[in-house]
């Protein structure tokens, strides 16, 4: 079974043992690669949508994996009982879906890891996640197809983060890569562009703009070019 680039990136921060939900599974590739490369995991995989739901159970069948993986129709945490799942997985969701979806006290109780990776606002993300009671375990930049993903692997605890911490990602901050650099400075040019592009007076957009360029500048300027 070959995965995405993407989707392989999500199961490193999957744990042997865990009780799993992936929600919004849509082809439940990725919960069919972790039943056949963990020991010992149970799984849910759920999804909103009934053709969604269909497809991944064809692809279940296709693998043998029938009563293995346990698939539910259903929106979000709505599908499990408190006790059934200590991790959760979403990822190729938008934020405020992310964010409505874990808006859920009473089932997410048990519940000790959450891995995601969303399409959208990931600065967002980590401080929503982080006020749930989590901190950031583990992160990783992923490019597959030409886009630059961010996966974020939280754990139940506290830690203090700076305002680049929550902008960049603490983990990322700590081992800068290839792709760190390629995707902020994709970022740079873009913020100094819509810059210029802003019509006069905006002055509160201009300076979140001229302070997105200076936070970026300041991290992406230790870049060192290789020696010829
Ligand atoms: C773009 S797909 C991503 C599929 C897969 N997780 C991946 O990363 O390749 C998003 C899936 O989330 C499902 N979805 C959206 N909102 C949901 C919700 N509230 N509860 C469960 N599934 C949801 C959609 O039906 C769709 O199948």
């Amino acid at each position: 079974m070959r995965l995405s680039k993407r989707l392989k990136a999500i199961t490193q921060f999957v744990s042997d043992n865990s009780k799993i939900i992936d929600i919004g599974c849509d082809h439940a590739l990725l919960d069919i690669y972790l039943y056949q490369n963990l020991k010992n995991v149970s799984i849910i995989a759920s999804d909103i949508h009934e053709g969604a739901v269909k497809q991944a159970k064809k692809n279940i069948e296709k693998y043998n994996l029938d009563g293995k993986i346990d698939l539910r129709l259903g929106d979000g945490l709505d599908v499990i009982d408190n006790n059934e799942v200590d991790t959760i997985i979403i990822s190729g969701m938008g934020f405020y879906t992310i964010e409505d979806i874990l808006t859920n006290p009473e089932k997410m109780q048990n519940i000790n890891t959450i891995i995601i990776q969303s399409n959208t606002d990931i600065v967002k993300l980590r401080k929503f996640v982080i006020k749930l009671g989590f901190k950031i375990e583990e992160e990783v930049l992923v490019k597959d197809k030409d886009i630059i993903y961010t996966v974020i692997k939280f754990v139940r605890g506290i830690e203090k983060y700076s305002y680049d911490e929550i902008y960049f990602g603490p983990r990322i901050l700590e081992d800068k890569n290839e792709l760190f650099y390629e995707y902020y400075n994709k970022k740079l040019l873009k913020y100094e562009n819509l810059l210029l592009q802003l019509p006069k007076g905006q002055l509160a957009s201009k300076i979140h703009h001229l302070n997105l360029i200076r936070i970026i500048k300041k991290q992406v300027s230790d870049k060192k070019e290789p020696t010829k």
